[in-house]
């Protein structure tokens, strides 16, 4: 069917799917919800207080979330715009992030990355972007609040420079900040988009002829004018180029500055970024580079979630579709298993609802209910039986002992070790010889996760005791010795047995480097 290779080719070319990735308060949230606004997905953005108020009624599923006022999971948005679609995977916001965040970003075609003018990259976004930074993907940068005082732009681009080793190319340049802000000045188009205080609901631009146009003056005053002139003029001298090549394979950062709150250049940001931003990509499976264009649908399971809904005790796979069509009732092999099974009941998401899905293309992410048949990085394909490449293990930083209250408990415990390793709750590692637990994640919340769900879920209490560990290395090349990781360090075994040197701090780290010359000290699963 002829048509239907057209169809899939014009749907997946319209598909944008991205993750926002910044430090908790840079104002993510607010960021999303004034795009969603713009896709119309939600009628009314309400205040930020306000919104917090509903997010707690609306998307808390776990005790441990109405405790703690914050959101665990990620869920994902997807609204329309001008003819676009778009894909919102969004990361949990609190300081706490898990693997899950990371593992999110996986299925994620490219990133923005979200900053406060005032902070710079901070912890969070550094992490989060060497994740990304690793694949290769686009990065745009938005710098957020120039409504207030915030950091000289150029210490900004030299700090994305420095610290997360990426060039820069700002698309618009602030004309003041705090309350001195008059606009925006669009380098590309040549004009200037004024800043009208809270009232951004319709962008208001100056045409303008370059940066040094009088008009500019008129706007901004001599004193600014002359500034902005001048920073304009260097960066025209000493910036770096516009690239396209360099912004698609991940070494060129196109910056935008704005105000979400004020929703000031959230709607530039928007179009310039359905425009340079790429379309879902190929990934890499047993059989190759699977194209979306594809007529077989095929996707893979990049995150499982429990308990959405604490009136069902359902979970809930996310699938990234990689190439084909998905319809409703559509039978699709699942490769791990060796078996057809039935997609009827698929879910999508907008702003925090669900909604069945009828039909679905590349770049889309579907939720499907899952009956405990799913594991993390499972292939689900219409025929045949490729297999996408595993995801990425991610080294945990902080690690605890095990140990079971009631040692009765032992089979339940069990039970539900392996499902929530299965989730990607939690890592699992074994001491050689005493064949110790030994538990390893990315974010504290994690083993907060762990424990409530084996009490409510399993009825097991745990005892989690802190270990002092802070990084994790595979090592290959060499038949490690667990003598020789008895400083500040200790060997232990994850889930497939491979060996994994767990460290107190870096120098206990490099000191094993220098020591064992010929052994890989991988961050990552072999
Ligand atoms: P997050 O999801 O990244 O954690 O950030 P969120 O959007 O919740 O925003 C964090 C804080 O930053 C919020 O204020 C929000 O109003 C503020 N904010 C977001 N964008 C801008 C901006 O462009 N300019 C200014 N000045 N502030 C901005 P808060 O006081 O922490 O929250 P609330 O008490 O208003 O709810």
């Amino acid at each position: 069917m002829p048509n239907l290779a057209q169809e899939i080719l014009e749907e997946t070319n319209r598909r944008r799917t991205f993750a926002i990735i910044s430090h908790p308060d840079a104002g993510k949230t607010t960021l999303t919800e004034k795009l969603l606004l713009f896709g119309g997905a939600i009628r009314l953005a309400g205040t930020v207080k306000g919104r917090k108020a509903n997010r707690h009624a609306t998307s808390d599923w776990m005790e441990i979330e109405k405790q703690r006022g914050i959101s665990v999971t990620s869920s994902v948005l997807q609204f329309e715009y001008k003819g676009y679609k778009v894909n919102i995977l969004d990361t949990p916001g609190h300081q706490d992030f898990s693997e899950d965040t990371y593992r999110t970003l996986t299925a994620a075609d490219c990133a923005v990355m979200l900053i406060d003018a005032a902070k710079g990259v901070e912890v969070q976004t550094k992490k989060l972007f060497q994740v990304c930074s690793k694949r290769g993907i686009p990065i745009f940068t938005f710098i957020n609040k120039l409504d207030r005082d915030g950091r000289d732009p150029f210490d900004l681009l030299e700090e994305l420079e420095k610290v997360l080793g990426i060039r820069s190319y700002p698309m618009n340049w602030p004309i003041g900040m705090g309350r001195s802000l008059c606009g925006i000045y669009d380098r590309r188009k040549q004009q200037v988009e004024l800043y009208q205080g809270a009232d951004h609901s319709k962008i208001v631009v100056e045409k303008v002829q370059g940066y040094e146009d009088e008009k500019i003056k008129q706007i901004a005053g001599e004193h600014l004018f002359e500034q902005v002139r001048e920073e304009l003029e260097l960066l025209e001298v000493a910036g770096d180029s516009f690239d396209l090549e360099k912004i698609a394979n991940g070494q060129l950062t196109p910056v935008f500055f704005g105000s979400a709150i004020n929703n000031f250049g959230v709607q530039t940001f928007l179009e310039n970024f359905l425009q340079l931003a790429p379309p879902p990509a190929p990934r890499h499976s047993s059989e190759g580079m699977v194209e979306p264009s594809w007529e077989t649908f095929s996707g893979y399971v990049f995150k499982i979630q429990a308990n959405m809904n604490p009136a069902h005790r359902d979970r809930l796979a996310f699938v990234r579709i990689v190439s084909g069509k998905f319809t409703r009732n559509m039978t699709v092999r699942h490769v791990r298993q060796g078996k057809d099974i039935k997609l009827s009941q698929p879910q999508q998401f907008l702003a925090q609802e669900r909604d069945i899905t009828e039909v679905a293309y590349p770049g889309d992410i579907i939720g499907l209910f899952d009956p405990g048949i799913f594991r993390i990085g499972d292939t689900l394909v219409e025929k045949g039986s490729l297999v996408y490449d595993e995801l990425p293990t991610f080294s945990p930083e902080i690690f605890a002992k095990l140990t079971v209250k009631n040692a009765l408990k032992h089979k339940q415990f069990q039970k539900g070790l392996d499902q929530l390793t299965e989730e990607g709750t939690v890592q699992v590692f074994r001491t050689i010889g005493f064949e110790d637990i030994i538990l390893g994640v990315v974010g504290q919340l994690q083993f907060e996760v762990f424990e409530y769900r084996m009490k409510h879920e399993y009825q097991v209490e745990l005892e989690l005791q802190r270990l002092p560990y802070q990084f994790a290395r595979w090592i290959t090349g060499i038949d490690a010795d667990p003598n020789k990781f008895r400083v500040n360090s200790t060997l232990v075994t994850d889930k497939n047995g491979n060996k994994v040197a767990l460290f107190e701090n870096e120098y206990a780290l490099r000191s094993a480097m220098e020591k064992m010359p010929e052994a890989n000290f991988l961050d990552t699963a072999p």
